[in-house]
């Protein structure tokens, strides 16, 4: 199976990109679109992509000439009759999709092979619709496509043996890395990455952070690359809400329910950056200020105040015990049980240290503003970016963090892809600096399996149980998962 001339068809985001990935891999790429308006957008956005290649000195102005002279540009379908494959990338709406992959299955030679880059639809329903279902495959790109390095070949019940060798083979010829999966909502990526960004607004909508805080509290905190709700302008609103439609119904699990802040932000046309505004609109990214508190006096408790304590006071600042404006309560639970037991409940901020750069700040319904300003002030003070919150199990970061981690663990426990493939699925697909079970395996497990205890004492939510192959590995003693 030789694949030298490919069809693209919808030339948006991710097919402009997707185009541009095999013009680059030096096939012949045929881009449709439905009319010449769209068809001069798709033009100009791997007009700017590549621009912006030879600006950074990445590629020639001869080279990005001869790219996008590979690239013939049409509105007409017939014109894909020759193609050796063909891929669609039209609007998450099955109808279409099934109408078109109708009308390639017409105009297509029989040995094509039709893919789609759905999101998350049924690859079996849209195989379904044409008389060459064994020719239909997933092959799922990851926005940017022409940086993110990771596709999902998607296969189904009736895919014929060597279509998804051969495509994976062509996804290797484009510098990418395949991961092979069965056809179910999400497949590996989207299934893991859209409920933690819908678990996100959540949090915000309940209050527990601001938009800019969870954002700087994943970016600088956990060291991904974009914060949830920049991701979410980066993916676009309407497809993640089409998303996590197809996971709800197909799990039923009120997590998966798409938020309603998303839904709003849909109706009202704010997409993300496609629409050139989403959860963040023009203006630039601010973490919230707290506002300058006057002289702070302190006490810090908890595990770990004496490193804190050092570095207050390597910073010039002393602790001043009993009676202190602020008292800083170092831990990774909820404080207010500590607060209740001071004199002044009002001045007890938790601390939750988050990798080397980020401090959550808990106000529990006790604390003051002054002694929320005062904690803040003081985090700055050593170097750490305060991520004011809630006083709620996880605080913003393990909240957030946690529940990903053992949808991986069910994920795999459910037989539906390997800890390899997983892992290198949430690196070269969102550029995660580790997949969830190096997370895993390097935060600890015994430390994720109470953390997961402790959230779901307090939501209630059945996902946030630990599952059950980790709560057998922490009981096992071990600290690594088994790789079969
Ligand atoms: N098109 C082409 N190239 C782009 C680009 C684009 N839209 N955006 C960025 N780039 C390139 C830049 O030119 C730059 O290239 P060089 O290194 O060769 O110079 C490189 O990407 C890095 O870009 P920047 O330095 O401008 O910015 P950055 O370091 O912040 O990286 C990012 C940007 C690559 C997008 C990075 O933030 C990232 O990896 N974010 C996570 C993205 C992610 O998770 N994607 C998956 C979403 S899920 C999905 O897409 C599936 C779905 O079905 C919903």
């Amino acid at each position: 199976m030789a694949f030298e001339r490919v069809g693209v068809v919808g030339l948006g985001t991710m097919g402009a990109g997707i185009a541009e990935v095999f013009a680059r891999a030096g096939l012949r790429v045929i881009g449709v679109e439905a009319d010449a308006e769209m068809l001069a957008r798709g033009r100009g956005l791997m007009e700017r992509s590549t621009g912006r290649a030879v600006d950074k000195g990445k590629l020639t102005g001869a080279e990005r000439d001869e790219i996008l002279g590979r690239v013939t540009l049409t509105t007409s379908r017939a014109d894909l009759r020759d193609a050796d494959l063909v891929i669609e990338a039209i609007p998450e709406i099955l109808d279409y999709k099934v109408s078109l992959f109708e009308d390639l299955d017409g105009i297509c030679k029989p040995e094509t092979v039709l893919a789609t880059n759905t999101s998350s639809l049924s690859v079996t329903a849209i195989a379904a619709a044409t008389g060459r279902p064994g020719r239909v495959v997933g092959l799922h790109f990851f926005n940017p496509a022409p940086v993110m390095r990771l596709v999902e070949v998607v296969s189904t019940v009736v895919t014929e043996p060597g279509v998804v060798g051969a495509v994976s083979e062509l996804a290797g010829r484009l510098g990418k890395t395949a991961v092979t999966v069965g056809d179910r909502a999400g497949f590996v990526v989207n299934r893991l990455l859209l409920p933690y960004l819908n678990h996100a607004v959540a949090l915000m909508e309940q209050g527990v952070a601001g938009r800019d805080d969870i954002d700087l509290a994943m970016k600088l905190g956990v060291g991904l690359p974009m914060g949830p709700f920049t991701l979410l302008d980066l993916i676009g609103l309407d497809t993640s809400y089409e998303v996590m439609e197809v996971l709800f119904d197909e799990t039923r699990e009120r997590r998966h329910a798409p938020s309603p802040l998303l839904r709003e932000l849909v109706t009202a046309g704010l997409l993300g950056r496609k629409s050139g505004r989403g959860f963040y609109g023009e203006e630039r990214v601010h973490p919230s200020e707290a506002g300058r508190s006057g002289a702070i006096t302190f006490d810090v408790a908890g595990p770990g105040s004496e490193e804190l304590v050092a570095r207050l006071a390597a910073a010039g600042f002393e602790r001043s015990g009993e009676g202190a404006d602020v008292v800083l309560r170092l831990a990774d639970r909820p404080v207010v049980e500590h607060a209740v037991r001071l004199r002044d409940p009002a001045t007890m901020v938790g601390v939750h240290l988050v990798g080397d750069q980020v401090a959550e700040l808990a106000s529990t319904a006790l604390t003051s503003d002054a002694a929320a300003a005062a904690a803040a002030d003081l985090m700055k003070v050593v170097g750490l970016s305060p991520v004011p919150c809630k006083d709620r199990a996880g605080f913003v970061v393990d909240a957030l963090l946690y529940p990903y981690l053992n949808d991986a663990v069910r994920m795999h426990d459910a037989g539906y892809a390997s800890i390899d493939d997983i892992d290198a699925a949430m690196r070269l697909g969102c550029g995660y600096p580790a997949g969830p079970f190096q997370m895993l395996e390097s935060l600890g497990l015994a430390r994720v399996r109470d953390g997961l205890r402790a959230l779901y004492a307090e939501y209630r939510e059945p996902a946030f149980a630990p599952a059950p192959l980790l709560d057998q590995l922490v009981t096992a003693g071990a600290s690594e998962f088994p790789r079969r």
